[in-house]
């Protein structure tokens, strides 16, 4: 340990990491770090650019001219700024989770981005929320969580999340595109997506969000022997 908890959050897009992670962060006072969203603006940037997004000569050679930073405002939300713009509502476009994942196959740019997520957690009790959070990016971590829930499980809650942000997909795309990333976040070389040995397994295909805040709750603090908060009992 480095003087603050590391909570280690993985699995597949759409198993409700980033709302659970929140919920739990939000009860046990801890910051609650999206790396998804880190890969995002780096997507984002590269649609920006114009490059070919598998081309890692081109994309490395983007990387130097890049500021990412995280930021957090009074609510706690995370913020996401690219070369001092806050691009927080635009890299959650259907389109940028794609660019997202194809970027983050490059081990230039999980490289480029490693440093600044092991800086948020030695600075921080934190709940970092990814995909190989466990496995590479905090091995250490006191905590580590796999979430799952089926492919079709996953589709239906995100048609709903896009659904309230404004935006209209069936469940038939979101469905695609959930297996596309899928296939591909876990057949690549870079850090491929597994859960680390010592992860507990959490599956959420036939549980409410509350039950899973509950069970997700349980875990960590048993995990970190602090008491259980009382919405979360
Ligand atoms: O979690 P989210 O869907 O926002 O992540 C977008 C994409 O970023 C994922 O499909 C995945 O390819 C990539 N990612 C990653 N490692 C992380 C977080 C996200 O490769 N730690």
């Amino acid at each position: 340990m480095n003087g603050h908890y590391s909570v280690a959050i993985d699995g597949p897009s759409g198993a409700g990491k980033s709302s659970l992670a929140r919920r739990c962060a939000a009860a046990l006072g801890f910051v609650y770090a999206d790396t998804g969203a880190i890969y995002r603006t780096v997507g984002l940037a590269v649609e920006r650019a114009e490059i070919d997004r598998r081309s890692e000569s081109a994309v490395t050679e983007l990387l130097p001219q890049l500021n990412i930073r995280v930021g957090y405002d009074e609510h706690g939300e995370q913020h996401m700024f690219l070369n001092g713009e806050d691009v927080s509502a635009l890299i959650r476009k259907p389109e940028i989770s794609l660019l997202a994942s194809d970027v983050s196959a490059l081990p230039a740019v999980r490289a480029f981005l490693l440093d600044m997520q092991r800086k948020m957690a030695r600075e921080h009790d934190i709940i970092m929320d990814g995909r190989d959070i466990g496995t590479v990016v905090l091995p250490d971590a006191e905590v580590k969580i796999f979430l799952t829930a089926s492919a079709e499980a996953r589709a239906e809650r995100r048609v709903l999340q896009l659904k309230e942000k404004g935006i209209e997909e069936s469940f038939e795309k979101v469905l695609e595109d959930i297996r596309y990333r899928d296939k591909q976040d876990s057949g690549r070389a870079a850090a491929p997506l597994r859960a680390a040995e010592d992860a507990v397994r959490l599956d959420t295909s036939d549980i409410d969000f509350q039950e899973s805040f509950r069970r997700m709750s349980a875990i960590i603090c048993r995990a970190l022997n602090i008491s259980l908060p009382e919405e979360a009992k």
